[in-house]
């Protein structure tokens, strides 16, 4: 890439709108040519008239990510931020800059982010384990009678909040209460209005029981720790615990039941294949990742990375599925890739995912237990016909109807 194209964001015109990409039947051709025409870094659009840099190379995400004296994560710093203030804009709910770690910069995040380390490392991976497959099989239970069931609808999207309120010492019943009353308060819906109240609420009561009666749980490994200063910061914690994974869980629980289901190499392994889940895991986080793109920081300065010229106020946007087929880190043959896992599906540098390990757990055990308890599961649909939620964020199948002639 020369700097023949550096030329400011906002008088770059044509530019391809990222939905285009995630919405696209082959993302990895269309991510070819935008680094055909641009380089590691190009131009996007995220709404129409909303320009941001597409980060796509793996060297400049590592670049932009572990530099967060001049990529800032708060989207104050960002020069087009009244765009969050339109009711209809789709990229709010995960660029509004909300009072927890995924948003702060420097000294703050490290005094935020300590407490969600903390508590992951305090997690028992046995407990993680037996307590998801409790929620999996509590959720099955619900449609099993039927022989036919929605994998994502009504089991993907369930899981992973589920799991994580369980990580909180909530049961399956107040989990699906904070669950649905965190989804309204960030979803665009102009009818949960009380949501807010109701998730304080909720959380305030969960917070005195423990006060109360603590835990072995990461309530109380909040509650107590010093680096959170108030009832809000340990609400915020909280939140970004159940919220953060949420999106990226259901994407790689759904995505890894598609390829399960549908890749001979993997479904073969039920009848004596070579390639089994955690293979299956591994190849979505390459392939597939369950964050596509997330937004990765807003120049505090002008700078440049991959010969692009990102002025101050510009957002930059982190491609970890183009950055996978970055020629770098991949090998374009998936048999010599088994048990390669140097992608970067989980971030790198200061906010990486504190939950990498828990988070595969809820994975493996969503799939195998769908897998195990279901008799001769299969595709309701022709593969072809599953169609992608729109975000230009993840691509997560919207459903996977499927049958099966049993249970146990
Ligand atoms: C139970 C599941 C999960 C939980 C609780 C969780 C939690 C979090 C939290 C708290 C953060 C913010 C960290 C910070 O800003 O310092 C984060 C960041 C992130 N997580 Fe996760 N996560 C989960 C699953 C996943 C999965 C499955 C993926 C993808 C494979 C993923 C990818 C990421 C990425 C890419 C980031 C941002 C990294 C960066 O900014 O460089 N997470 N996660």
């Amino acid at each position: 890439m020369t700097t023949s194209h550096a030329r400011p964001l906002d008088e770059l015109t044509d530019l391809v709108p990222l939905s285009e990409i995630t919405g696209s039947a082959d993302p990895k051709a269309a991510f070819a040519r935008l680094r055909d025409r641009w380089g590691q870094v190009a131009p996007v659009e995220l709404e129409p008239g909303v320009p941001a840099w597409l980060v796509m190379g793996y060297r400049e995400i590592v670049q932009v990510s572990r530099n967060d004296r001049v990529f800032s994560r708060n989207s104050a710093n960002w020069r087009l931020a009244e765009v969050l203030q339109n009711p209809d804009s789709t990229v709010a709910a995960l660029m509004t800059p909300w009072e927890h770690a995924y948003y702060a910069d420097g000294e703050r995040h490290r005094r935020l982010r300590a407490p969600v380390d903390d508590g992951v490392a305090g997690l028992n991976d046995h407990e993680v384990s037996r307590a998801t497959q409790a929620i999996c099989r509590e959720l099955i239970a619900k449609f099993e009678d039927r022989c036919e069931a929605d994998l994502v609808t009504e089991y993907a999207v369930h899981v992973p909040m589920l799991a994580v309120a369980n990580w909180f010492g909530m049961g399956i019943d107040e989990g699906a209460q904070v669950a649905q009353a965190i989804i309204q308060v960030f979803s665009a819906d102009k009818d949960s209005q009380e949501a807010p109240e109701t998730l304080v609420r909720l959380l305030t009561a969960h917070m005195n029981a423990h006060r109360e009666t603590p835990g072995d749980d990461m309530t109380t490994v909040f509650l107590r720790h010093p680096s959170l200063e108030n009832d809000s910061e340990i609400m915020w914690a909280m939140i970004l615990m159940l919220a953060g994974g949420y999106e990226a869980m259901i994407s790689w629980i759904a995505q890894t039941l598609r390829v399960m289901l549908t890749d001979t190499r993997f479904s073969g392994r039920l009848r004596g294949g070579r390639l089994g889940l955690d293979d299956a895991l591994d190849e979505v986080l390459w392939r597939n990742p369950p964050w596509t793109n997330m937004p990765g920081g807003y120049a505090l300065s002008d700078t440049e990375v991959a010969g692009q010229l990102i002025r101050k106020g510009d957002a930059v946007i982190l491609s970890f599925a183009a950055a996978n087929l970055d020629p770098s880190v991949h090998s374009d043959d998936p048999w010599l890739e088994i048990g390669n896992r140097a992608h970067i599906s989980y971030g790198t540098g200061p906010h990486v995912c504190p939950a990498h390990q828990p988070s595969r757990i809820i994975a493996r055990i969503a799939v195998e237990t769908v897998l195990t308890r279901l008799h001769d599961l299969r595709l309701a649909v022709p593969a072809g016909e599953i169609t992608t939620m729109p975000s230009i964020w993840t691509m997560c199948p919207a459903s996977l109807p499927v049958r099966f002639t049993g249970f146990s």
